[in-house]
């Protein structure tokens, strides 16, 4: 295609798609078939492929995320993000109501009740119609430039429509819709990583990434609640939201205009019943003066305005009593207590039980088996215990004495200096750890051996097909074929030949997982994916690293003492050290295949510290071990260098200067490899 023809027709693309996608979010409305929709997009993402220099910045393709943020650059807010005054007093408003009345006089006035979304509060600028940055509320005065994640967030206008003002800022609360958090929470526990405890976290953590492309995949929205600038029109904030949603944004449609604190409450009263039925968390209701014109009036006090209050809903309480103290063996052998309790409806759901958290947890609250306790759900899905109602405390309840051996083998538990949890030493031994092993060694962010359910993974550990993750390598298809189980409904399956094969080829594959994903596999305590990689960038081989010493350890970055010592012991059961021979024998990764760029650094090793132009910090890390460096993560004598962006710690700083150690900027640390660069 010519470049002129290629300007126009990515100009008109990105008008129809954007038009389609107005239609979609806005109006729930399908202009074209989901397979026309994606013949569109793909031809934009080709053509801007091929002529970036034409792509719009409001192009629909954003929406996919792909740019990728090194650091989060600061950014001062135009006007200071300002809270609300909370109250959880419908007293507390009326005394508001009565305030504003007094400073008002005679003047007629009304107010707005919206609700007070459970998100992330942030600033969207638009200029000439276009969005072209969004911050976070930071401290206030200054946040986080998230602007790519945020161009994601399809009910996040890029380009507005209509008649807007020139230059003006929205303010709301991206948040986490139940149904998305909920689909996000449960493949992240099938993928073995830790659940989020609310969608506002889970809103917060996803506008954080890195990577947009995975912002984009979270299904965020942006509820707008106000808008800030010169001379906007409008009079009332009621009239104002909705002129806004002509302008593109999706504005609440649950807000009432009111008159009276009866009317407020109200409000307060049917939302406070009726907020879980809402598609996403909400925690209070905000109450605003209406008419614009009193804001300037009514003013401010030191933090916030005197024209508007946050009711909060209190968190929802209800007590049962507990019926059983029970105790779960996770795969590290920590013991978990858990409350059995009398079934109890709270907040859209059946409690039956709570976690205890630990031996310190039920010592302090000294919760007993027969005691009614308080259970609440706040912002939080999981529901927690808060207290215990001593006043229906049975006459004779006793002080629950905490389990001495494991509830599954009997072995005596063992607790460690400083730490609240026991746990069950038996890890050989015991079924609920070594079954967990297993799971997490097959699980997809470890071996991706999909294949094998946990279900399937209970049975072959039953039949003593499999007992320590080496003797998934031995495994052979005859031993599969005609394993059955109980299944769902009691209805009874069996592997099939087909499925054995399947099974056997996803184990074979999983000689192909490098290094880094193989320890994290081994599920040695305290070792996530982030430390497993570091180590295995430190240390490129499993010998290596079995034969260091906790010093060593320590000094490889984001691994602590914890973790060091329990490293160290890993490698020092001979148990383990057989499972690694196995491993080694049967084919598996256990040294790092990188292409090494070459060895200019070798016998180097180098702290890096600061923020960067040209590179992420962890692009110039992997940068020195590519070129046969070491990267530390503290300064000591043995350090060669420390590459130094801006903003260096001054700690690091004055240990550097103090032990003589040569401090080189990112162009002078590139020099030093750029010989071999060009080969
Ligand atoms: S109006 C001058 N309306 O609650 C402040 N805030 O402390 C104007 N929030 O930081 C804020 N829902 O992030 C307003 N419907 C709503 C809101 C809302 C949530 C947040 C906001 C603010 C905090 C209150």
């Amino acid at each position: 295609m010519e470049k002129g023809a290629a300007k126009q027709r990515i100009a008109e693309l990105t008008e129809l798609i954007d038009n389609y996608n107005y239609e979609y979010y806005m109006n729930d409305t399908s202009l074209v078939s989901d397979y026309e929709f994606d013949q569109l997009l793909s031809e934009l993402i080709d053509l801007e492929k091929r002529y970036p220099e034409f792509a719009l910045p409001t192009s629909p393709t954003k929406r996919v995320g792909g740019e990728v943020n090194k650091n989060f650059r600061q950014v001062k807010h135009r006007y200071p993000m300002l809270s609300l005054s909370n109250t959880y007093s419908i007293d507390e408003v009326a005394e508001f109501d009565t305030r504003v009345r007094k400073l008002l006089g005679d003047r007629p006035f009304s107010y707005t009740c919206e609700l007070k979304y459970d998100g992330v509060a942030i600033g969207i600028t638009y200029r000439n119609g276009i969005m072209v940055e969004a911050v976070t509320r930071g401290n206030g005065i200054e946040g986080d430039d998230i602007t790519d994640n945020v161009k994601t967030i399809r009910t996040v206008p890029l380009k507005l429509r209509g008649d807007y003002p020139d230059d003006f800022e929205v303010r709301g609360e991206i948040v986490f819709p139940w149904a998305a958090f909920d689909e996000f929470n449960t493949q992240r526990v099938a993928n073995g990583e830790e659940a989020f405890a609310n969608p506002r976290n889970a809103a917060s953590g996803s506008l954080k990434l890195q990577d947009s492309k995975e912002t984009a995949k979270r299904k965020l929205e942006f509820c707008m609640y106000f808008m800030m600038g010169e001379n906007l029109p409008g009079d009332t904030h009621y009239n104002r939201l909705q002129m806004v949603n002509k302008w593109g944004f999706k504005t609440p449609n649950i807000i009432k205009e009111c008159h009276n604190i009866a009317e407020i409450q109200e409000f307060i009263n049917y939302w406070d019943t009726h907020r879980t039925e809402l598609p996403y968390a909400t925690d209070g209701i905000v109450i605003k003066v209406n008419e614009m014109a009193l804001w300037d009036e009514l003013g401010m006090t030191a933090k916030s305005p005197r024209w508007a209050i946050a009711y909060k809903f209190k968190a929802e309480q209800v007590s049962t009593p507990v019926v059983g103290i029970d105790f779960q063996v996770g795969r590290t052998g920590i013991i978990t207590p858990v409350a059995n309790l009398s079934p109890v409806w709270l907040g859209g759901t059946t409690v039956k039980r709570a976690t205890l958290n630990n031996a310190d947890f039920i010592e302090k609250m000294d919760i007993r088996i027969g005691d009614w306790v308080f259970v609440e759900k706040g912002g939080e899905i999981i529901p927690k215990i808060v207290g215990v109602d001593l006043a229906q405390r049975p006459a004779d309840a006793e002080r629950f004495s905490y389990i001495t051996h494991c509830p599954v083998c009997g072995t005596k538990l063992v607790r460690n200096d400083g730490e609240a949890g026991f746990y069950c030493p038996n890890e050989d031994g015991c079924t609920p750890q070594q079954i967990g092993k297993l799971e997490h060694f097959v699980s997809r962010k470890a071996m991706n051996i999909d294949t094998i359910g946990s279900e399937r993974l209970a049975m072959m550990f039953e039949k003593g097909i499999v007992s320590t993750i080496a003797d998934l390598y031995s495994i052979k298809k005859e031993q599969l074929i005609g394993l059955e189980w109980a299944g769902e409904n009691k209805k009874k399956t069996s592997i099939q030949e087909k499925s054995a094969d399947n099974i056997i080829s996803a184990i074979e594959q999983s000689k192909q997982v490098p290094f880094e994903r193989v320890l994290y596999a081994l599920g040695i305590r305290y070792v996530g994916e982030v430390g497993a990689k570091k180590l295995a960038r430190y240390f490129k081989n499993i010998d290596s690293l079995a034969q260091s010493n906790i010093m060593e350890l320590a000094m490889v970055e984001d691994i602590g003492e914890k973790t060091a010592i329990s490293i160290f012991e890993f490698f020092n059961n001979a148990k383990h050290l057989e499972q690694i021979i196995r491993l080694k024998d049967a084919g598996v990764q256990l040294e790092v295949k990188e292409s090494t760029v070459s060895n200019v650094l070798e016998g180097l090793s180098f702290v890096v510290s600061g923020v960067f132009s040209k590179f992420s910090r962890d692009q110039i890390k992997e940068h020195i071990e590519r070129h046969g460096g070491k990267v530390v993560s503290s300064i000591s004598s043995k350090t060669s260098y420390v590459v130094a962006g801006e903003k260096m710690g001054p700690e690091k700083l004055k240990k550097a200067e103090k032990l003589n150690i040569p401090i080189i900027d990112e162009d002078t640390y590139i020099q030093m490899t750029v010989q071999e660069d060009n080969q």
